[in-house]
């Protein structure tokens, strides 16, 4: 179920109109819907069953401090891939225990504090890092608990920037080395081997490439096992994928640029990976990020002018890319709307930002219904690699983020100012 529906054309976000919101706490805004992202986590939950899991929120999706709250409340784990995000996850009561580190490029201090920490797993993702987290647990006279990541060689058929599971990607070990690298672990003081990781890519839109990964990582645990090396978890990574154009419903929202095919969802790539998965008898870890928190988040925006070019008509508002860089990254779609729909009628127009680059736009030759200055516009399904990766470029302060539960709303993070560009 959507948490953004209109309700006598104005856009609500669960009981509390965007509109109102955006007067109260100005624009850019970054709206969050509470009981969506219980919501995405307790299906995602659910669909394992009685199947042992863990579920590790991506926090690079999303990891505003009360967001992060809410999850390691419901019991998630946490997958981090930095000092900062490890410190984040403790910060909101993740248990180490339940904290996964990836990422391929952790530095000494970085493999230092998560060992003190006792986390999880640390996901090694080199030969080099393999004697290097070896050597730093022998200094620090701990055992690090470990799990590599496989390249799994795999084509996730998403955005090439975030395919990360083919060889020509820079992450993990390549699948026909690593059963080499569980051998040289084996040998290596401090370590214990626990489990085997892959992460195939992000925004996913079919099971294939999960299914591809499971049967992979499964026949691994098993090459493993007749080497005497027995693993407890598998970590399938997450990158499922979310539907970016059916976000927001209405009779009078155009459709023609909605395609046919609709995204899996968690639970059918959990029901697709449990079969393959379950008889290991390990633990299956599963990464989430987007699915759990993009359709979650809005991000309100003022109409400041209209302007007619050339052959172009253009709406610039005040978000620009420095507030939201999917679409000018990875040319990436997100549905923008009117907050209050005033009229049927509809234009083509490309939606941009105040940033002095022609790449700061929102969308290009889009039909959307008329608006006009001072119109907010939502642009729908930024809950996840929204505001995490902001920036202050054109000295512009970062947007305030709001979590909406029901009738109610507070502040998550303030507005910055012109005092934190100093
Ligand atoms: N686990 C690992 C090891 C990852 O590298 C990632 C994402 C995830 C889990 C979570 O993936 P998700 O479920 O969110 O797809 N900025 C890009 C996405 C980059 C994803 C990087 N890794 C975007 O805006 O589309």
């Amino acid at each position: 179920m959507s948490y953004f529906n209109y309700k006598e054309n104005e856009l609500y976000c669960e009981d509390l109109a965007l509109r109102e919101l955006a007067e109260e706490f100005g624009t850019p805004l970054y709206v969050y819907s509470k009981n969506q992202i219980l919501e995405n986590y307790r299906t995602a939950d659910a669909a394992f069953g009685e199947a042992s899991h863990l579920i590790c929120y991506a926090l690079k999706a999303n990891s505003n401090l009360p967001i992060l709250k809410l999850l390691a409340q419901e019991g998630a784990g946490a997958e981090v891939v930095s000092r900062g995000e490890l410190y984040l996850a403790r910060k909101a009561g993740f248990p180490p225990e339940k904290i996964t580190y990836a990422g391929a490029g952790k530095r000494d201090d970085e493999i230092e504090y998560a060992l003190k920490e006792s986390i999880l797993s640390l996901n090694i993702e080199s030969w080099e890092e393999l004697s290097v987290v070896s050597e730093i647990a022998q200094r620090l006279g701990v055992t690090a608990s470990i799990a590599i990541r496989i390249n799994p060689d795999i084509d996730a058929e998403s955005h090439p920037y975030i395919s990360t599971g083919r060889r020509i990607n820079k992450f993990g070990i390549d699948r026909d080395r690593v059963l080499d690298a569980y051998r040289l672990a084996r040998q290596l003081p401090n370590l214990k081997i626990l489990g085997i990781h892959a992460h195939v890519g992000s925004q996913i839109t079919t099971v294939k490439p999960f299914a591809e990964a499971a049967h992979l990582l499964a026949e691994f645990a098993q090459e493993l096992k007749a080497e005497g090396i027995d693993l407890t978890h598998i970590d399938i990574g997450g990158g499922v994928g979310v539907d970016y154009h059916r976000a927001i419903m209405h009779e009078q929202l155009p459709t023609e640029a909605v395609p046919n095919n609709v995204p899996a969802t968690t639970v059918e790539v959990v029901h697709a990976i449990l079969p393959i998965l379950q008889p290991t008898g390990c633990t299956i870890i599963f990464e989430p990020g987007r699915a759990i928190v993009a359709e979650a988040g809005v991000l309100v925006s003022k109409v400041l002018f209209k302007k007619q070019t050339g052959k172009k008509k253009f709406v610039v508002v005040d978000a620009g890319m420095n507030d939201l860089i999917r679409p000018s990254l990875y040319h990436a779609y997100h549905q923008i709307v009117p907050v209050s729909l005033r009229t049927a009628e509809t234009e083509a127009v490309d939606i941009v930002g105040p940033i002095c680059e022609t790449g700061d736009f929102f969308a290009v030759d889009r039909t959307i219904p008329v608006v006009t200055r001072g119109d907010y516009v939502a642009i729908a399904t930024v809950g996840a690699y929204g505001f995490c990766a902001t920036s202050n470029y054109n000295g512009r302060p970062r947007p305030a983020e709001i979590l909406v539960n029901g009738e109610k709303c507070r502040v998550i993070r303030e507005r910055e100012t012109l005092e934190d560009l100093l």
